[in-house]
């Protein structure tokens, strides 16, 4: 029988296959870092409050480091037996300074202290999440500020509509991901709170110092109710949301990429070191990157969505329920790393552009129709009249399979006398791009202008990459 903290109060071992069902070990394993750190910071806190005496601190704290080392060596690897990493830590530490150790969870509850693990590990996973999407911004700009001048289809309902500026496409991207670093810089916030020295449920009859621990953390602020300190995860579901919607823009940018490298489109080519072949079809290149990016959103919702289902309902406070909160979140962040990572590479050196194609692309439909009708409306026409005079016109060119361009000056006056040759310069598709230039429009004024503000945003965020 193995023995557990709690075995003088049991008669009987726990189950094996309980005990395995119990454990969290084979996943929490992932804040042991964390975990020393918080458990270092408590030993320390509790020698400043008077509760332990200097030598007993150092002594915690030399065995945690020593915890530490073994750990980064390799040699440290607790096993199911172990239950989770709280209890593997406090084993390992009284094994490695004998009595004392059994000192270290004075004034404290794995509830509290779950809670400052998680919020921890949250935290250094934010920083290094803005950072990833701080170089896939990065690839964006760069890649925005070389196609300017590169026109390309623009859609709505995935029928071509009017042109616009690969550039302004492409910094349509970079605001979704300037919004997800706002976002995750706002919940870090909420995750930098302290639970530690709630207890299990109703704050400690010793007298710590909560705020010492706290700043030897690094954290901001205190929780201030002990009760919805150890049953909060409001940060998890949050940052999973968060995390959701950056796998939403990773995932509308993959679905583009999809269909401009197919048959169909051909408005870019994936290189080799970004593609892969087929195992039957000798002639495929498939853009397996940007499907699996999309793909991943499919688990990254699924665990905001068991998150939430976990919590709702749940009593105050702690519950064995939020043990669930961990592989989720856990996963979650890898996913969205490990896509942020790959769409990063795949931008600067996955995809090649065609600029013949996009060209062709902009030249070979009615998606100047709307400036021919704007060009009405500046020679007097009311634009409801002119939308009429060119849906006729458009309608005509159907049916004698020709483009607005190819129709003679002539016939444009027999549809409205105010058409004149100046008519063709102003709906090529360089001069109707150039045109849309409103404040966040198209023309590239207002791009070269956006693209100034992405960049100054970009250097704002990231001062010191911004320095390199
Ligand atoms: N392994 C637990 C978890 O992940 C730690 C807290 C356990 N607390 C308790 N009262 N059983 O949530």
């Amino acid at each position: 029988m193995t023995a557990t903290p709690w075995s003088a109060r049991f008669e009987a071992g726990l189950h094996p296959t309980v005990a395995a069902f119990n454990a969290s070990i084979g996943f929490d394993i992932e804040l042991l870092e964390y975990d020393l750190s918080g458990s270092a910071a408590h030993a320390r806190m509790l020698a400043h409050s008077g509760i332990l005496s200097e030598a007993e601190a150092e002594a915690l704290v030399g065995g945690l480091e020593q915890i530490r080392s073994e750990w980064r060596a390799g040699q440290f690897r607790p096993g199911l037996e172990q239950e989770d990493v709280h209890y593997a830590v406090e084993r390992r530490l009284v094994e490695l300074v004998g009595e004392v150790g059994k000192k270290l969870h004075t004034a404290r509850s794995r509830n509290d202290q779950v809670g400052t693990d998680l919020r921890l590990w949250l935290r250094d996973c934010i920083d290094r999440i803005v950072g990833r999407l701080g170089a896939f911004q990065r690839t964006l700009l760069d890649l925005a500020a070389s196609h300017v001048e590169t026109l390309i289809p623009g859609y709505t309902h995935l029928q071509r509509a009017q042109p616009v500026s690969l550039a302004h496409h492409l910094l349509a991207y970079i605001e979704m991901g300037e919004r997800d670093i706002e976002r995750l810089t706002q919940i870090r916030e909420r995750v930098n709170v302290c639970p530690l020295g709630s207890g299990a449920l109703a704050g400690t009859v010793l007298p710590i110092d909560r705020h010492y621990t706290a700043q030897l953390l690094g954290f901001v602020a205190l929780s201030e109710n002990s009760l919805d300190a150890v049953s909060d995860r409001d940060y998890v579901v949050e940052f999973l949301a968060a995390a959701s919607l950056i796998a939403v823009h990773l995932s509308r940018l993959s679905e583009e990429i999809i269909l401009w490298a197919s048959q169909e489109f051909r408005f870019l080519t994936l290189t080799d070191r970004c593609a892969t072949g087929s195992s039957l079809m000798p002639q495929k290149k498939n853009p397996d990157v940007p499907e699996l990016v999309r793909g991943k959103t499919g688990r990254i919702f699924g665990h905001l969505m068991g998150m939430l289902t976990v919590l709702k309902g749940l009593p105050l406070a702690y519950n064995k329920d939020l043990q669930e909160d961990k592989e989720g979140i856990f996963d979650a962040a890898r996913s969205v790393e490990s896509s942020l990572e790959a769409m990063t590479i795949l931008l600067a050196e996955g995809i090649v552009f065609q600029p013949d194609r996009l060209a062709g692309a902009v030249e070979e439909d009615f998606s100047n129709a709307t400036d021919a009708a704007d060009y009405l409306v500046r020679k007097g026409v009311p634009f409801r009249e002119a939308y009429g005079v060119i849906g006729a016109v458009v309608r005509h060119c159907l049916k004698s399979n020709a483009l607005l361009r190819d129709l003679p000056i002539a016939q444009w006056r027999h549809f409205h006398p105010a058409f004149d040759d100046d008519l063709y310069a102003a709906i090529t598709p360089r001069t109707v791009v150039a045109a849309r230039n409103s404040y966040g429009g198209t023309g590239f004024e207002q791009v070269r202008a956006a693209l100034g503000r992405a960049e100054a945003r970009w250097q704002g965020h990231f001062p010191s990459a911004a320095a390199h």
